[in-house]
């Protein structure tokens, strides 16, 4: 079924259950690519990422950090990198692509959650996940994605009124 890309966005949540299949392969495919069209700073497309199936990895990966225990049940993990020779804003222009990421998952019938690697200031955490996965020290680690097919439905989420988000109009 087609839905409207503003339903996707606003129906989107992140999901940290799932069911024990791995998503069908031309399903993870479709998220990557849509991942791939984000914009970044001159076009450096400095995004590359590393598909986790094995199950021993994927637990070594939910010990990232506190917050990274979800990953456990997770069926795949998209460990994002950004190629920090490639560009300025590696980081926004990375987050761009996880965004996209999620987005299409989402509207795949697919669950996703971002757990956070990159933390300004230190590099523990993506040294941490560098060494589990063997990944070269020029790619900088922007977030374990969690994927599959979701095994719970969050309610629908509050976001502030526009006139909230509006500080001004000048
Ligand atoms: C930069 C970033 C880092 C995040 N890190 C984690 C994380 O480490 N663990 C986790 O369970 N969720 C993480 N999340 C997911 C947020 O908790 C979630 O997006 C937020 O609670 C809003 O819920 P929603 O995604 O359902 O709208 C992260 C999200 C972002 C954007």
């Amino acid at each position: 079924m087609q839905r409207d890309i503003f339903e996707i966005i606003k129906t989107r949540r992140s999901i940290r259950r799932y069911k024990k299949e791995i998503p069908d392969e031309v399903l993870i495919r479709r998220c990557i690519e849509a991942a791939c069209y984000a914009p970044s700073s001159k076009d450096s497309q400095p995004w590359s990422f590393v598909l986790v199936k094995d199950k021993e990895k994927i637990k070594e990966l939910s010990k990232t950090q506190p917050y990274s225990k979800f990953l456990e049940n997770a069926p795949l993990v998209i460990v994002a990198l950004a190629d920090e020779n490639k560009s300025n804003h590696w980081l926004e222009d990375c987050s761009c692509a996880i965004m996209l990421l999620l987005l299409e998952s989402h509207s795949l019938g697919l669950g996703a959650c971002w757990n956070a690697v990159y933390l300004p200031g230190t590099q523990e955490r993506e040294e941490y996940v560098r060494k589990v996965l063997n990944i070269p020290k020029n790619y900088r680690v922007i977030a374990n994605v969690g994927l599959g097919y979701p095994e719970e439905k969050p309610l629908p989420k509050n976001v502030k009124g526009f006139h909230e988000l509006i500080l001004k109009v000048i």
